[in-house]
Parts: C-alpha cells; structure tokens; sequence
C-alpha cells in the first residue's frame, strides 16, 4: 500500500499536470499566421541551412545518381554493348535534340525511362551534347 503523502504528492502532480492544459486563447485574439514569424530577426544566426539545389546543380545530382551507373561520369558507358559512346561524333550528329529528350522521359531499349521535369530533361540532353569531342 502506498503511503500518505506519496499519494497526496501523486495527486498534486495530477492536478497541476491538468492544471497545465490550458485553454487556447479565443480565436478572436490568435493572429494569423503571416511568411514574418518565419522570418529571422536581424542579427540572428542562419545556422547550416541546407538548401535544395537548382539548376544547374539538379542536372548534375541527377546525372550522378541516375544516369552514371550505365554511362559512366564521362559519357562514354560503362563497356556493356547497347550503351552509346556520348564522346563519338557520329553518334551526336545521329540524333536531334528532341529524340534524345524523348529517349530519356520515355526510355529506350535496355534504358528505362526518367520521370523528370521537362527542364530537367532538356538540361540533360544538353548535358549529353557536352560529351561530345569532335572528331579530328
Ligand atoms: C540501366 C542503364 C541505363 C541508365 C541508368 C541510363 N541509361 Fe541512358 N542508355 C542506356 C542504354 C542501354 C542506351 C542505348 C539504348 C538503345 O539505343 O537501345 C541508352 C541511351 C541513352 C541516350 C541516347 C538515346 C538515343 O536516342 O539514342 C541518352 C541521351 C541517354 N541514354 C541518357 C541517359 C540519361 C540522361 C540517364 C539518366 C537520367 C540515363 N541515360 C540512364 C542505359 C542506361
């Protein structure tokens, strides 16, 4: 059996525990919420924000996670048959543009097709076209 004052103690701390959930203020006196307070006060630290990268930086993320595997960081493959030589001219004069695009949003033979932005997609045909070294 418990003693006296542990259940007197145990009580109180019921009591302020429920003591502590107070109500909210009305809504009447609740502010809406506004893009400041999430602004920082002058002064105050940023602190390591990571931010999401754009651009330029998408292309290359997405080029390194997705793409690489196959066709190696240089574009030229990774030796397996069906991967093309992005560095050989004759294969960059074969294609236009918007077969390559169309090759990567939809797939191609052994190359699965890439759900990304259209943007994304152009910036990685051009990324493609950058392999190329033009025969002397
Ligand atoms: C699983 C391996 C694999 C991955 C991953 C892969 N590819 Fe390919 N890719 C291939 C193969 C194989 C071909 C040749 C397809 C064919 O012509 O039959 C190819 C062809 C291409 C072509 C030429 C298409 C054409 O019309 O001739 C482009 C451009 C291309 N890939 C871009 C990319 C990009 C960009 C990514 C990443 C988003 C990527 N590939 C990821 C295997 C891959």
């Amino acid at each position: 059996m418990l003693s006296r004052p542990v259940l007197v103690a145990f009580f109180a701390l019921c009591f302020v525990a429920v003591a502590g959930c107070d109500k909210a203020p009305p809504v009447s006196q609740a502010t809406p919420w506004s893009p400041a307070d999430h602004e920082r006060l002058p002064g105050e630290d940023d602190g390591p924000v990571e931010r999401a990268p754009s651009g330029g930086a998408v292309v290359e993320l997405v080029w390194a996670q997705r793409c690489v595997g196959c066709h190696a960081a240089n574009g030229q493959g990774n030796g397996s048959a069906p991967v093309p030589n992005f560095s050989a001219d004759a294969w960059q004069k074969s294609r236009s543009n918007a077969e390559l695009a169309a090759s990567i949003a939809k797939g191609r033979g052994a190359m699965p097709k890439f759900d990304l932005p259209a943007s994304v997609v152009d910036a990685l045909v051009a990324k493609v076209r950058s392999f190329a070294e033009p025969s002397p």
